[in-house]
């Protein structure tokens, strides 16, 4: 099959949310810290009557409405999260719930985990079967979601939650450009889950951060090596900079750290650069000359200088991508296709046309992937490109929609979180009506664990 890509894509985040002011004050940290330093808004969280079970199934229920694909059509389902409420059964299964009435039980795929990768490594896999002999020539899904919940404190503010659901097949108006993924995986304990009885992820926030920049900076050269030699073997012969990415898009955990990524880009570019193109390309940065990445993780002076020089470069082609992020917080393994979707609905069909876009997904511990989708040149009324931008166009109305609580409230949700985690032999209190028409919930969890769920 020629394209393999995203056909369609669909999002899920919770009706309810803090405004970040909010939690600042209740935080009793300075004004400004989660707004301006982080870079966020507001964050999305879920009550009790969430989890990410009723999540998945929302969110593939809606794809499934919307694009109005038969059942038996879908052939591959993976679901890529690190919200483990059961260590043996994937969330996979709980989705064939709705798949029974059509009888299809014949579909690959189970769940992937590893931090916030989850969903990348769901999307490869789903490409991966598609381009091989396994391929049965139907659709691939690919479900990836989280609830990111901290213990409170400092990382509490970055927090989020939602899902993304993406159908996956030939031909897509989104193609995953072939050969070009840039991978890096070490082993880190910069993040991860140790305590089984507990939601809260145990985490070292700054080594975090420089396990990112590592990760990125290793991919983006794995990558560049990749497509240069592409590039060579067609005849071109020219290093690959930023600006043969028309948009960049970054798993994001808060929006500032972004903004830091593609100036960080941008000094990759700059140190590849041989000494006239570093003095006529990028001017007043003379200083940074000769440095090494890995020495530069907390160089102050030069991610000040590159975030002002990559500016414009941020603005034209990530900052679109960050809507959601910034009112909505870290979603996890769907952080990245959140991103997609921010992109896709603020830009017009024809602005994406032939584009290039970067994206960069990252989970913790660690794995990491640098690739490239190609947006199809047909961006007419009714091609799947425009199709595909007026299916999202609806998103910061969405958000706009959704209830503001208080940040009491909030906290005193994570403690009914922390109350109900493992508990057995429960129904869920809370009012249905707070959820968007359309969300599945949890309704019960019997005495041996069996978790059952209604749809609003
Ligand atoms: N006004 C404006 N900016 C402020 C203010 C203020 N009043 N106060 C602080 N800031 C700035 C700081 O200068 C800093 O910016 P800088 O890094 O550009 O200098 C920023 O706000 C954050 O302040 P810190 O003191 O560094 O924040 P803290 O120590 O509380 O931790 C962190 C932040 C590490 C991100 C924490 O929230 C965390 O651990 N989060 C979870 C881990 C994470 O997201 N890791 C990233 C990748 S992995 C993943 O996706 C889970």
């Amino acid at each position: 099959p020629k394209d393999v890509g995203i056909l369609a894509l669909e999002v899920y985040f919770p009706a309810q949310y803090v405004d970040q002011t909010d939690l600042e004050k209740y935080d009793k940290v300075k004004a400004g810290k989660y707004t301006v330093g982080l870079g966020q808004t507001q964050m999305g969280f879920c009550s009790v009557q969430e989890d990410i079970n009723s999540l998945c199934l929302t969110v593939v229920q809606r794809l499934m409405e919307r694009t109005q694909i038969p059942w038996d059509s879908v052939g591959h389902l993976e679901v890529g999260t690190e919200t483990i409420i059961d260590k043996s059964k994937s969330v996979k299964t709980v989705l064939m719930e709705l798949f029974q009435d059509s009888g299809n039980t014949d579909i690959e795929g189970i769940g992937t985990t590893n931090a916030c990768y989850g969903g990348t490594a769901s999307l490869f896999n789903a490409a991966n079967w598609m381009e091989s002999s396994s391929w049965d020539g139907r659709y691939a899904m690919v479900v990836c979601g989280d609830i990111a919940v901290y213990a409170s404190g400092s990382a509490r503010s970055t927090g989020g939650a939602g899902a993304v659901a993406m159908l996956v097949g030939p031909e897509a108006p989104l193609a995953l450009e072939r050969g070009l993924r840039g991978t890096h995986m070490e082993n880190v304990y910069d993040f991860y889950k140790p305590e089984l009885a507990s939601e809260y992820p145990v985490v070292d926030g700054k080594l975090s951060i420089q396990c990112y920049f590592r990760a990125l900076d290793r991919c983006y050269a794995f990558y560049r090596q990749k497509i240069q030699n592409q590039w060579k073997q067609a005849g071109i012969n020219q290093p690959f900079t930023l600006e043969d990415f028309q948009f960049m898009i970054f798993h994001t955990p808060f929006c500032k750290l972004v903004q830091k990524s593609l100036a960080r880009l941008m000094f990759n570019d700059f140190l590849s650069a041989n000494s006239d193109t570093q003095t006529s390309h990028y001017k007043e940065l003379e200083a940074f000359r000769g440095l090494k990445p890995e020495d530069t993780y907390s160089n102050k002076d030069m991610e000040a200088a590159f975030e002002k020089a990559s500016l414009d470069m941020f603005n034209k082609k990530t900052k679109a991508s960050l809507y959601l992020s910034t009112h909505n917080g870290n979603m996890y393994t769907s952080s990245l296709y959140g991103c997609l979707a921010s992109l896709l609905a603020h830009h017009s069909a024809q602005d994406l046309a032939g584009s290039r876009i970067g994206a960069f997904s990252y989970g913790s511990g660690m794995a990491a992937s640098l690739f490239s989708l190609r947006a199809s040149k047909d961006a007419s009324p009714g091609s799947l490109l425009e199709k595909l931008v007026s299916s999202v166009a609806d998103l910061p109305n969405r958000l706009a929609s959704r209830k503001r609580m208080s940040a009491e409230e909030f906290a005193e949700v994570m403690d009914q979180r922390e109350q109900f985690y493992c508990k057995v032999n429960f129904s869920p209190s809370g009012d249905t009506n707070s959820l968007f028409p359309g969300t599945w919930y949890l309704e019960r969890v019997d005495e041996m664990y069996r978790r059952k769920y209604a749809r609003r």
